[in-house]
C-alpha cells in the first residue's frame, strides 16, 4: 500500500497503535467521503448503517434539539447504532465541509474484530457518551 495512505490512517488516533499489516487491512475497509456543510450524517431515531471517522472539518452532535458536543478531526461517531442495532441516539450535522472515513456496519465489525485496541477505544468513548446521555436525561 502507498505510504501516504498508511500515514493518513496512522495519523488517526483510533488507528495509531496499529501495525503496518493492520493498517493495510483497514485501508481495504474504509472509504474517504466528502460532505458539504449542513448535511446530517446521522439522524436521531433513524436506523444507522455507517461509522464515521473525521479527517477534516467539524460536526455538531444534538439530541432532542439540544447541543451535546462538537466533534473534529480524529473524532469518530455512529458507533452506538452499529453496535446495538438500535436507532441513532443523536443527530450529527456537518458544521463545515468535512472529509470522513466511512465504514459500513460489516466493515466496522471487521475492523474492531481484527484489533482489540481499536475495540477498547471505541468502548471507552461509548461509555463516556452513554454517561453524558444519562446525565443529560437527569437534568
Ligand atoms: P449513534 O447513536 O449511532 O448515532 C449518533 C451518534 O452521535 C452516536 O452514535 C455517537 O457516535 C454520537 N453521540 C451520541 N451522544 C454523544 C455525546 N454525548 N457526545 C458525543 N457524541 C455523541
Amino acid at each position: 500500500m502507498a505510504d501516504t495512505r498508511r500515514d493518513m490512517l496512522k495519523a488517526v488516533p483510533l488507528f495509531a497503535d496499529c501495525d503496518e499489516k493492520q493498517l493495510d487491512f483497514i485501508a481495504t475497509q474504509v472509504d474517504e467521503v466528502d460532505f458539504v456543510a449542513g448535511r446530517d450524517l446521522c439522524r436521531e431515531g433513524a436506523a444507522g448503517g455507517e461509522f464515521f471517522v473525521i479527517l477534516s472539518g467539524t460536526a455538531e452532535v444534538r439530541r432532542q434539539g439540544r447541543h451535546l458536543r462538537e466533534l473534529g478531526p480524529g473524532d469518530f461517531f455512529g458507533e452506538i447504532a452499529l453496535l446495538d442495532g438500535g436507532p441513532r441516539t443523536a443527530t450529527v450535522t456537518a458544521l463545515s465541509e468535512m472529509k470522513c472515513l466511512v465504514l459500513s456496519r460489516g466493515q466496522f465489525h471487521n475492523v474492531i474484530r481484527q484489533n482489540a485496541l481499536i475495540a477498547v477505544s471505541v468502548l471507552q468513548t461509548l461509555g463516556e457518551r452513554l454517561r453524558s446521555l444519562l446525565v443529560g436525561q437527569a437534568t
